[in-house]
């Protein structure tokens, strides 16, 4: 049994590898998990607490994937809710639907008994006025909520800014079933309704019992082009090794034009609890992992892999194009 997790699991992985020892599905040992990180307060990046969109509203996606079943859940969007994943997984285990996002998924939060929470506190909403003061010079953020037009000003803050926080976790339990989760508040300062690539299955997250698991954190508009977390499962189908593998995945990363902060990292396992990172961001280069014989957490130093993109096929054209 074995738990690996993206940085900022520590807080939860493990719990998450008990719910393993005392009998709970590789699903349980992830939704433990990330509910510990979603509940902490010094996370900007999940949950609650969460760096906020320009107009300073928390919006929370999740998903969860069943290696055993393919079944998956997915919420997007989500205001309101402290728990994510937990909703996501609902999502997977109640509706026929994989993916609820906005107003449907917080009705079905509800349904479900979920209970509301304000997610802003007081840090992530200084750190939010901090930043649309540093990045923007916007010292007044009633100037964004009258805008007419959040655009320009929406592009300017995803290449200057780069607010990114995102929890991955795989866990393989007794039974060898393989589930993944991931959650994230997303993109701080994104433009409201901007959905990332963990709640879009295949793209930040995917599961097989067959052949293994991986998830991404870090720009999702690169995992979602390229379809990270799927193409590493389908790359170990294919006869890869967990580590080649997440290495094929950051080659595909090369395609990628006209976009210039494409930092992501990829965590995978094989169907055998073998796991292996690449990241094309030296600082993301390293993951968790626990297993069930472990105390505690040890570190995994992943693979670096930089972007080969050919400068010529970029866009010339700089991001304040259009502000004025
Ligand atoms: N991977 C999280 C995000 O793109 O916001």
């Amino acid at each position: 049994m074995i738990v690996i997790a993206s940085s900022g699991g520590d807080v939860g992985i493990r719990q998450a590898v008990q719910a393993l020892r005392d009998g709970g599905s590789a699903i349980d040992a992830v939704e433990e998990g990330i509910q510990h990180v979603e509940s902490n307060p010094d996370d900007h990046g999940v949950g609650l607490s969460g760096m906020p969109n320009l107009l300073g509203e928390v919006e929370l996606d999740a998903t969860i994937m069943d290696g055993a079943t393919l079944q998956a859940g997915a919420v997007g969007s989500l205001k309101g809710y402290e728990h994510p994943i937990s909703i996501a997984r609902k999502v997977m285990e109640e509706l026929w639907h994989v993916f609820l996002v906005g107003a449907g998924a917080e009705r079905f939060a509800a349904e479900m008994g979920f209970e509301k929470t304000a997610l802003l506190t007081d840090q992530a909403r200084a750190d939010w006025q901090n930043s649309l003061w540093e990045y923007l010079g916007i010292s007044d953020p009633a100037q964004l909520q009258q805008a007419r037009e959040l655009r320009h000003i929406g592009r300017l803050a995803c290449y200057t800014a780069k607010i990114l926080g995102t929890v991955n976790f795989i866990a393989r339990d007794k039974q060898g079933n393989i589930c993944t989760g991931v959650s994230t508040s997303g993109l701080g300062l994104k433009y409201p309704g901007r959905l990332s690539d963990s709640c879009v299955i295949g793209a930040g997250n995917y599961a097989d019992n067959r052949y293994g698991a991986a998830a991404c954190t870090g720009m999702g508009e690169i995992a979602i082009r390229a379809g990270s977390a799927r193409s590493t499962v389908l790359y170990m189908k294919m006869g890869m090794s967990v580590e080649e593998a997440c290495r094929e995945a950051m080659e595909d990363l090369d395609a990628l034009v006209g976009d210039r902060h494409r930092g992501i990292h990829l965590i995978a396992m094989d169907k055998d609890g073998n796991h292996y990172g690449a990241a094309n961001a030296l600082d993301r280069t390293k993951h968790i992992y626990m297993t069930s014989e472990m105390n505690s957490f040890a570190h995994f130093e992943g693979h670096y892999a930089p972007f080969r993109t050919d400068p010529k096929l970029e866009p010339q054209s700089d991001a304040r194009d259009g502000m004025n």
